[in-house]
């Protein structure tokens, strides 16, 4: 069977993405597979096969090496950010009718939305923080903000991952700088109130015909939050499973699931809550989450005892049928 392991992707998060793609390699079994590293970046679609490239044919999604045409029978997705997390390629591989892993074009493309995404969510009682959306060119002073939200706040792009473009806004002085800063990653941004609690990721996937939580992971981050380096430079311990009583422990499990069923995601996927005076908020989901070295999926997927070559394979079997 041959596999394609898309990687890459267009947006600042592709460096991520083509890390997630090796351990995805990695652990495909050889066996059973022909796998083929595919690259989707900005200067082009390329099959890299011993270090040389050969151009995807987009008409079809296949190449050529040495005459021969090669097809592929599934595709593992694991692009961060646009355009394999939003929808688009979902929407191109469905047309083309090639299975590929993951939530279907128009999920994919709700969940990289963190507005909508919190709007379907509100119609199922999850706890989220307060939140305003914003426009570029629309006009709202800093202290419009803090009237409504408090200080701190978060202002963070609508549609981006890893944290860039996410700034804590601790001082009103930092309020334009945050803006800029979201604003260079997407045109529509939102601000939420500071939550104050604990923060729990969450890895959720389909396995074997049931929604299954690989583990929760406690993130105790050195910077002031989550940030691109806290998560990908070693600036944040992460503890799993998180230090929660039992109670609140089944509680997030119980939201997590419900959040994963009620997005109609199918596949990997990471979930991030806040646990405030004992109740989890939601913050939000990644559906293609981060399979790097340092990423916590892979580290649940070891602490649960799964194999991540028989999760492929699961993935493979859901995007076949
Ligand atoms: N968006 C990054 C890759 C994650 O969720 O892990
Ligand atoms: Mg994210």
């Amino acid at each position: 069977m041959n596999i394609a392991v898309v990687m890459g992707g267009y947006s600042d998060e592709s460096v991520i993405s083509l890390r997630s793609g090796q351990l995805i390699l990695k652990n495909l079994d050889k066996n059973k597979y022909q796998t083929f590293e595919i690259h989707i970046l900005l200067d082009g679609w390329n099959a890299v096969v011993d270090g040389k490239q050969f151009p995807i044919d987009r008409s079809d999604f296949t190449f050529t090496q040495n005459g021969e045409k090669i097809k592929f029978d599934a595709i593992i997705n694991t692009i961060h950010g646009t355009p394999g997390e939003d929808g688009h390629l979902q929407a191109y591989w469905e047309l083309l009718d090639l299975p590929y892993t993951g939530c279907n074009f128009y999920q994919s493309a709700l969940t990289f939305n963190k507005r909508d995404t919190l709007s379907v969510l509100s119609k199922f009682n999850i706890p989220k923080a307060n939140s305003i959306y914003l426009s570029k060119g629309d006009a709202i002073s800093g202290e419009e903000i803090q009237a409504q939200l408090g200080l701190p706040f978060f202002v963070k792009p609508n549609q981006s991952g890893s944290s860039l473009g996410v700034s804590k806004v601790n001082d009103l002085a930092d309020f334009d700088k945050a803006l800029d800063f979201a604003f260079a990653e997407d045109n529509d941004i939102l601000i939420e109130s500071f939550l104050k609690g604990v923060e729990v990721s969450v890895g959720v996937l389909n396995y074997k015909g049931e929604t299954k939580v690989l583990g929760l992971t406690e993130i105790v981050s050195q910077n002031d939050f989550f940030d691109y380096e806290a998560k990908y430079l070693g600036k944040s311990e992460e503890i799993t499973p998180a230090r929660l009583s039992k109670e609140t422990e089944l509680e997030v499990i119980e939201m997590a699931k419900k959040v994963y069923e009620a997005l109609g995601m199918s596949g990997f996927s990471r979930s991030e809550f806040i646990i405030m005076d004992g109740v989890p908020h939601f913050i939000e989901i990644n559906t293609n989450p981060g399979l790097s070295p340092q990423s916590i999926f892979p580290q649940q997927a070891t602490y649960a005892k799964l194999n991540f070559s028989d999760l492929l394979d699961n993935e493979i079997e859901l995007a076949l049928k």
